[in-house]
């Protein structure tokens, strides 16, 4: 047992462990550039952030931790139209499905299938397909999926190449008029469409369900948009309810950036801290609790926690994003901006604020944060249009 203000300040972050983890993580990508082993990934994209946009309409498909989303969307005249737009939580709030653990990979793809069918009507299309997880390609079209993350645990699909398991559970229904032609990360697909709204956007990043960001490299042999995985970054200060929330996580010692900055953990770390400062939270308590326990609807303790909790969250992010800031490539005189999506960012204003205020202190410049919503959907699209232009 601590009492509530001792576990509090093992939420706190001194200035100089903020600048020590944006060194850490700009150390992770050069490490990872000259083969070295690195807790970032730096997945290729085969995109660079687009000049102008396409157009024609798409299908999009959002394939994310929490949701499946699928829309027809129109590019026209530089402006971004959905059409019709399909949504559907991967597990049922009246437990009819669990479409994250209890089921097969065959499964799984038959209902983001049937969503894809739903949302496109009569008409096929070409599909563009932002896929949240980290996934190898090769090229736009081509992506094995590396390992599940989020607690997502669906056997069987790790190390297949998804494009072909979508296109397998298209064709099972008939929809062979839908064509899958580009898969992206949801970052990428946040950058892309960031980038088409403010062309100074040159990170893309996601605090939701989990958590994430991209950015363009150029010391590659072929420039592009790198999906960093920087969930996987091992390298922020840990306390003793970090430990204890990776313990008891379905794959300790992975995600621990995200374990301690995204919504499928940061429910779960207060209520740990709670735990210790002998605090007792609704029986309910979960993720979407803490927006309402900031805006006053809860007991001074709980708030007390649920706010050192978001700030810490808020100040890593920061000290990741100033790292990406400082290697992506920017046009002379513009102030750099990040596309943020995700319902951390969206849902809880502190934690926005907190990113927003020291991400120009940590990299030591001026930079702007600006909330891209339905940054996953309109990249899809995107990548879909610019991978036909490449054909
Ligand atoms: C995944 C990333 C994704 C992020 C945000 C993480 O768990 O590994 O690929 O971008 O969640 O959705």
């Amino acid at each position: 047992m601590a009492t509530i203000h001792e576990v509090r300040r093992a939420f706190c972050l001194s200035r100089a462990q903020l600048f020590g983890v944006r060194d850490g993580v700009t150390a992770a990508i050069e490490a990872r550039l000259v083969g070295r082993e690195s807790s970032l990934a730096l997945l290729p994209s085969f995109l660079r952030r687009p000049a102008g946009l396409p157009s024609g309409t798409y299908l999009a498909l959002d394939f994310g931790g929490s949701n499946i989303r699928a829309a027809r969307i129109e590019l026209a005249a530089g402006r971004l139209c959905v059409q019709r737009q399909v949504k559907r939580p991967l597990v049922d709030p009246a437990g009819r499905y669990d479409y994250r653990q209890r089921v097969t990979t065959t499964e799984l793809f038959a209902f983001v299938a049937a969503v894809v069918s739903e949302a496109a009507g009569e008409a096929g299309g070409l599909l563009g397909h932002t896929f949240s997880f980290p996934a190898d390609q090769t090229d736009v079209n081509t992506a094995c999926l590396r390992q599940w993350t989020k607690e997502m645990a669906v056997a069987g699909a790790e190390g297949k190449n998804v494009q072909q398991l979508l296109a397998a559970a298209l064709g099972a229904i008939g929809r062979h008029d839908i064509e899958p032609v580009a898969l992206i990360n949801d970052t990428v697909a946040t950058l892309l469409a960031g980038a088409q709204r403010e062309p100074a956007t040159v990170v893309g990043t996601i605090c939701g369900t989990g958590h994430n960001s991209c950015y363009e490299e150029a010391a590659l042999p072929r420039p592009m948009i790198v999906n960093a995985e920087s969930g996987n970054f091992d390298g922020a200060p840990a306390n003793c309810f970090d430990e204890a929330l990776d313990r008891q996580s379905q794959f300790p010692g992975r995600q621990r950036l995200e374990k301690m900055t995204s919504g499928q953990y940061l429910g779960e770390l207060v209520r740990l801290a709670a735990g210790e400062a002998g605090v007792a939270l609704p029986d309910d308590w979960r993720a979407a609790s803490l927006a309402p326990a900031l805006g006053g609807k809860t007991d001074h303790d709980t708030a007390t926690l649920v706010r050192a909790v978001t700030e810490r969250a808020g100040q890593l992010v920061a000290a990741e994003l100033a790292a990406l800031v400082r290697r992506a490539v920017l046009a002379p005189g513009a102030t750099p901006v990040v596309a943020a999506d995700g319902a951390v960012f969206a849902r809880l204003p502190l934690f926005r604020q907190t990113v927003q205020a020291w991400l120009p202190v940590l990299a030591e410049q001026p930079a702007r944060l600006q909330l891209t919503p339905d940054g996953s959907l309109l990249g899809a699209a995107i990548a879909a249009a610019w991978a036909c232009e490449q054909r």
